[in-house]
């Protein structure tokens, strides 16, 4: 593979999945979190996940100890600094995405491609937030990022040729499938998932049916995995929101004007399976409730 050692900063559920990822195809990974706290949590992740694999025999004890000890998990940027790709997984806020591709300016080679896996904000300005804006890419991944087979790879006009077709080889070589888009809000996937999304939770809302007929009729009729109400508990309703913010803010299209019960469910701290209740609730002796 082009890249031989790559940090990934923030190990929460998207961090630790491509941590995983990248561990499983054979690549020291150098996971870096803010505290101790924070990075006992991604060491959760990956051994829950890791974990899930050897109950379900796809993966042996021995090949699950060997993907952990790939991962260096770290609170110093600094050890951040023998890598050549770092993948940036924080929370979606600007100004933190802002500050952390600042502090890995500082502290990176000078040749590592730094790239983020923003689902919703604008690759460009990250990339003018660094004095290297060319060795910027967006490498989105889906949840959960060991599972999902698609990753966009995003260039922008100041992207550097070559890198983004690093970036797409590395993707192909992990057995992911990458597909290549321009810096839109919501590139491609999230662009067209989310007003399918929102739809539905105005659905729901507006007592067009129960949640679970809602989700039965996507799931059997549309031949899809999972409900969407299901879906926005999965990816988290505060991201759901946010990416259709971003999306709402660049296109103006109605069909992603957040959902106000999707914002009133965000307001009250229900952000779906993270915390236990979103659409549905997931307590273990909790019965299921309306929102
Ligand atoms: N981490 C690791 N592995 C997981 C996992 C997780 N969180 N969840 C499920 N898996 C694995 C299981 O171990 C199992 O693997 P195996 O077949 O090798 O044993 C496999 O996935 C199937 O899992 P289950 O049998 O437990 O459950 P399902 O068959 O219901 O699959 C699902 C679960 C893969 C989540 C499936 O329901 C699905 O594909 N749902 C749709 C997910 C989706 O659309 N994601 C995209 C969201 S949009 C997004 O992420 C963009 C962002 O920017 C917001």
């Amino acid at each position: 593979m082009s890249f031989s050692k790559i940090g990934v900063v923030g190990l929460g559920t998207m961090g630790a999945g491509i941590a995983e990822v990248l561990a499983r195809g054979g690549l020291p990974v150098v996971g870096v979190e803010i505290d101790d706290a924070a990075l006992t949590r991604g060491r959760g992740h990956l051994e829950k996940s890791t974990g899930r694999a050897v109950g379900r025999g796809r993966l042996t004890e021995e090949g699950r100890r060997e993907i952990l000890d790939r991962v260096a998990l770290t609170t110093a940027f600094a050890d951040l600094a023998g890598c050549d790709l770092v993948i940036e997984a924080v929370p979606e806020r600007l100004e933190l995405k802002r500050r952390v591709f600042a502090e890995l300016d500082k502290v990176c080679r000078a040749d590592a491609v730094l790239a983020t896996n923003t689902s919703s904000l604008s690759v460009t300005e990250i990339a003018v937030s660094t004095g290297r804006p060319e060795q910027i890419v967006g490498v989105h991944f889906f949840n959960p990022a060991p599972v999902m087979r698609l990753v966009e790879v995003i260039g922008t006009v100041l992207t550097g040729p070559g890198h983004v077709g690093r970036v797409a080889d590395l993707v192909a070589g992990l057995g992911k499938t990458p597909v290549v888009v321009g810096d839109r809000a919501g590139f491609v996937a999230n662009r067209l998932l989310f007003g399918y999304l929102n739809q539905a939770a105005n659905m729901y809302a507006d007592g067009h049916a129960t949640r679970e007929d809602i989700d039965t009729a996507m799931r059997l009729g549309g031949g899809l995995p999972m409900g969407p109400l299901t879906l926005m508990d999965l990816i988290g309703l505060d991201t759901c929101l946010e990416v259709l913010e971003a999306v709402y803010r660049e296109s103006r299209d109605r069909r992603h004007a957040a959902a106000p019960v999707l914002r009133e469910l965000v307001t009250a701290g229900l952000l779906g399976r993270k915390t236990g209740r979103g659409f549905y609730s997931y307590g273990e002796a909790e019965p299921a409730r309306e929102p």
